[in-house]
């Protein structure tokens, strides 16, 4: 009998469940950061807990402020506690992770910091067995990362002593327009090789996005079907209830395109259109998706107003209690330009999709937090039930919930019993009733990931460069228009008007997320 490969085997293993990675150490650059109490850490304790990393692996903070190795391990302790999914920390368990753990203070320019670190690990590797493997992790501001990164080359941290290996996390924003991108890149990759960078989008790091690939791979029903004979359009929608907090400064900077869009969203328009890639690996499955962005018709400049709508949440209520504008919080301009909505529509250029609309549409102060991308069937193509009660027979809706509710539905017609009636109801499949357990935390598999070495999650040089190549001249466009008149939507409201007429001029509407 021949035996042939199916498809359901090479995700199995590329899944790799169970893998535990070898005793590394990680560096956090940043490390006094929101981010490293709030994600990073309470996702390395977590991992700790489920023994997905061994005994000797160690934290080591790098960063200005001045706090000793006990502060900092006090610190992270309430950080946990506060945000881990698991709860209040186990104390013996807590003792003996935070027994790697240590603080390494430093300007991030200054070269002695650089030299006493390569000497700290050095000695973590002999009385804790991390054998020369290094993860540094760059959660600073992004203004950081180009010293750093010349730092950790000029004291030869981007190898590795005793055969280890050397890895570097790059958080996001991975640049700001296509140029500083590329500019990103190549200081990068003069001190690092491609396959010792992730660069980190935590929504590849949700399980309801890594199921897209499953969903869409591991079933043979849906490939017929997933083209343009047979979809209407593509709806993404990362709709989130908070305003932009105390990151003014950056936010206001940065707007929902740079913040939303040209990473997570733009990560969840390649899962869903991609082709099968030829395996489940890093190259395979990113080359499909830099496929994917290379497709998608540019938005030029001059067409906009045609392509896109921009929204500002001005003050309003959020169940129930009243919320101010974005122009009063902190860090930001008091007339500021910046988009806290955006609505898109894309066209991906290839025989699956060619004429398909990709409707995109996220935005901060919005009533509910809910992600989804809906994909819209065409309509029956003849009406045999003409004289139902209800005529107007609705199509058939494929919703991926990525949160919250994770789950997906399928948007049928039935009859309802008794009557001649026509009314669509929805097959159902959600995580929490099927698995009963809760999802791991997307920086928990992340970290693991890269730990392994394994970069399927991670974002691609090739990849962000196509990203930033269609988001930039959109900013050119916007920065060549009218000014906008902001606020344009009340907080709690669902985005602007012109973002439903924007919909409504193409005979159809957004969906109720
Ligand atoms: C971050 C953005 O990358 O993603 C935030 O900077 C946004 O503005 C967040 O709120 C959304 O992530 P999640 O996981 O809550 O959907």
């Amino acid at each position: 009998m021949i035996d042939t490969p199916t498809l359901e085997n090479p995700l199995r293993s590329g899944l790799r469940l169970g893998r535990t990675p070898e005793p590394c150490t990680m560096v956090i650059f940043g490390a006094t950061g929101d981010l490293t109490s709030r994600k990073l850490v309470p996702a390395l304790y977590n991992l700790t807990r489920e023994r997905r990393i061994p005994g000797g692996f160690s934290v080591v903070g790098f960063a200005r402020r001045d706090w000793s190795d006990d502060f900092f391990r006090q610190t992270m302790l309430e950080g946990v506690n506060d945000n881990s999914r698991s709860g209040k920390v186990d104390g013996p368990l807590w003792e003996s992770f935070a027994a790697g753990m240590s603080y390494h203070q430093s300007n991030f320019d200054d070269s002695d910091g650089y030299a006493s670190l390569r000497e700290r690990l050095d000695v973590i590797d002999q009385e804790r067995g991390t054998g020369g493997n290094r993860v540094f992790y760059l959660a600073t501001p992004p203004e950081s990362y180009p010293v750093i990164i010349r730092q950790l080359g000029a004291h030869g941290l981007n190898v590795s002593p005793n055969g280890g290996w050397t890895r570097i996390i790059i958080e996001k924003p991975f640049g700001h327009d296509l140029d500083s991108a590329r500019d990103l890149n190549a200081q990068v990759l003069s001190v690092f090789h491609e396959d010792q960078v992730y660069r980190i989008d935590h929504y590849l790091g949700k399980e309801t996005v890594q199921n897209l690939m499953v969903f869409r791979f591991a079933n043979g029903i849906f490939e017929p079907i997933w083209n343009r004979s047979q979809i209407d359009h593509v709806q993404i929608t990362v709709s989130e209830t908070v305003g932009v907090e105390d990151r003014g400064g950056y936010y206001d900077q940065s707007g929902a395109m740079r913040d939303m869009i040209q990473n997570h969203m733009m990560q969840l328009l390649t899962l869903t259109a991609m082709e099968a890639p030829v395996a489940y690996d890093a190259n395979s499955v990113r080359d499909e998706k830099v496929k994917v962005l290379r497709a998608v018709r540019p938005i030029a400049p001059a067409d906009v107003a045609r392509y896109t709508v921009r929204g500002q949440y001005g003050p309003g209520n959020m169940g129930g209690s009243p919320a101010v504008g974005y122009r009063t919080g902190r860090g930001i301009n008091p007339e500021s330009q910046t988009e806290t909505f955006v609505a898109l529509k894309l066209f991906v250029d290839n025989w699956r999709w060619a004429g398909v609309p990709f409707y995109l549409r996220t935005g901060k102060r919005l009533p509910r937090r809910a992600s989804e991308i809906s994909v819209q069937f065409k309509t029956a193509p003849h009406l045999l039930f003409a004289d139902s009660p209800t005529n107007d027979i609705e199509p058939n809706v494929l919703s991926i919930k990525i949160q919250p509710d994770e789950g997906i539905t399928l948007k049928v017609s039935s009859k309802v019993p008794g009557q001649g009636q026509i009314r669509p109801v929805t097959m159902d499949f959600r995580y929490g009733t099927t698995f009963g357990v809760a999802s791991p935390e997307a920086y928990e598999r992340l970290l693991l990931d890269c730990m392994l070495g394994d970069g399927t999650l991670f974002t691609r040089r090739d990849e962000v460069e196509a990203s930033w190549s269609l988001i930039t001249p959109i900013h050119q466009g916007w920065a060549a228009g009218p000014r906008q008149e902001f606020p344009n939507y009340e907080a709690g409201d669902w985005g602007p008007a012109s973002a439903d007429e924007f919909m409504a001029r193409d005979g159809r509407a957004w969906r109720r997320v």
